[in-house]
């Protein structure tokens, strides 16, 4: 049995207990207090555009349909059926106006209520052995969207998204509102590796110190302007309430020049400057840095980068949002989705996507070079050995807690939460205390839902319109489930 105490003891002054990257023990920990109560990114509303439009997601083990009813709200059901808790939904994404179970024929609308249940009256005697009314999908304890980015928590009593998110809000914006349509996705792009989760969000929170060595060869090749990867320590680093990234410097200009060094075209420039704050703008346009790498705690990374996508000088800009998921201490599935703003023109989106291809996604080079570190990372971490190595994650910190570079200014920095250039790993430290906070709190209180009592989810004021079977399937419609 570990001593938890001591190993988020060690984690609070930046001495990161080895075993933590595998081992079973922290994993449970991990799944009933972390994932039980943090905000979790589960989709985006662009994935969901239309009524009856759903995606089926995880948060661990739990299956989520995350649709847009007929209503247009957007709604997350726990994919188990009220019945005898079969997974209602098999299909990974499609549209359905309901979703009827495959065992034994219970149906649901997309808002989750129940509306066929084979038999009723014969086999419950009807409302009088088991109430219909008012019985639903369970669905995620809380559900809220920031940029349409679809979030839920399985903790009833979590506190508001804003808040979650605090100032990483200023950031995320970067990411996800270049214009007033926001962004769209293509994917995600799955794929699993040996790898644990929390190695993917501590190195795209602010591991800007890898890039000269693991993404050498990518720097060899080509692909981007700049020669050397060494010039990462001139960007900086900032951490604003549950999140934080990496940022480049780029040569001197205002913000229009240095949103057209990245490669992007005027008109979406001109709706950058309009979409986002004066502050917003000063990062890059007074202050000269250019957003790249994030993680927003505990498993949400987004990256920002201008690879050249021809053989010419052009660069041109990606962004990509993925997520961590855990499978288990020492597997992860990775999902990655390519994002764009829905503004803009066609040709950027085509090449855009090609620059996103290139870096990242299942066959991405970065992807590749960073894979291979963060596989072998866990498999090392699982001996015996490893319980006896305290790792030094205190970069950027003298001894005595004097900081290598000191805080940069309002006048340097235009953003909220603190930042600075040169190498450090202040932002792998947030995330990792974040983490310890976490695993110290108890599990979230969670009621049990009885089915078909009276004492239900939360029961709906509108009676369900059903009939006592379900409805039948007719071929080519494509409201129907395809569950
Ligand atoms: S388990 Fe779903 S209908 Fe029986
Ligand atoms: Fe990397």
């Amino acid at each position: 049995m570990t001593d938890q105490t001591a190993v988020l003891r060690d984690v609070r002054r930046g001495m990161i207990p080895a075993h933590i990257y595998n081992d079973s023990e922290t994993f449970a920990l991990e799944k009933e207090r972390l994932f039980g109560r943090a905000w979790l990114f589960v989709a985006h509303e662009s994935e969901i555009p239309a009524p009856g439009d759903y995606v089926v997601r995880r948060v661990l083990e739990d299956s989520f349909i995350v649709t847009r009813d007929e209503s247009g709200e957007i709604r997350a059901h726990f994919n188990m059926c009220l019945h005898r808790g079969m997974q209602v939904c098999r299909a990974e994404m499609g549209n359905a106006s309901h979703f009827r179970c495959p065992y034994h024929g219970w149906s649901y609308r997309n808002d989750g209520r129940i509306v066929g249940l084979p038999f009723h009256q014969d086999a419950y005697g009807g409302e009088a052995g088991f109430r219909r009314k008012g019985q639903r999908l369970l669905p995620a304890p809380n559900l809220a969207t920031y940029n349409g980015m679809i979030f839920i928590s399985l903790d009833p009593d979590a506190p508001p998204l804003e808040d979650f998110l605090g100032d990483f809000r200023f950031y995320l914006d970067y990411y996800t509102r270049q214009s007033p349509s926001g962004i769209e996705l293509r994917g995600p792009q799955r794929w699993r590796i040996k790898a644990n989760w929390k190695i993917g969000a501590e190195n795209f929170a602010g591991d800007m110190y890898h890039t000269p060595q693991t993404h050498t060869s990518v720097v060899e090749i080509g692909l981007f302007r700049e020669p050397k990867a060494e010039k990462r320590k001139d960007g900086a680093t900032y951490w604003a309430g549950n999140g934080g990234g990496t940022t480049y410097k780029l040569p001197p200009g205002d913000l229009d020049e240095r949103l057209r060094y990245v490669g992007y075209p005027q008109e979406m420039i001109d709706r950058m400057k309009a979409a986002w704050s004066p502050q917003q703008s000063q990062v890059i346009g007074r202050d000269g840095f250019m957003i790249s790498a994030a993680s927003l705690f505990p498993n949400l990374s987004l990256v920002h980068n201008w690879p050249r996508v021809a053989d010419s000088e052009a660069v041109l800009p990606f962004i990509s949002i993925r997520q961590w998921q855990p499978i288990s201490e020492n597997e992860t599935e990775v999902l990655s989705w390519f994002a764009v703003d829905a503004e803009a023109p066609e040709e950027f989106k085509a090449l855009s996507y090609k620059a996103y291809l290139m870096c990242f996604g299942s066959t991405g080079m970065f992807e590749q070079d960073d894979v291979e570190n963060w596989v072998s990372l866990t498999n090392t971490a699982a001996g015996s050995m490893a319980r006896r190595l305290l790792l030094n994650s205190r970069m950027g910190l003298l001894e005595d807690g004097v900081q290598v570079s000191p805080t940069l200014t309002p006048d340097e920095f235009a953003g909220p939460g603190t930042a600075r250039t040169g190498y450090s790993e202040y932002n792998q430290r947030e995330l990792l205390n974040r983490w310890a906070d976490h695993l110290e709190r108890p599990q979230p209180r969670a009621a049990t839902v009885e089915v078909g009592t009276g004492h239900g989810p939360d029961s709906c004021d509108a009676e369900p319109a059903g009939t006592d079977t379900a409805p039948r399937r007719s071929e080519g419609d494509p409201k129907e489930t395809r569950s």
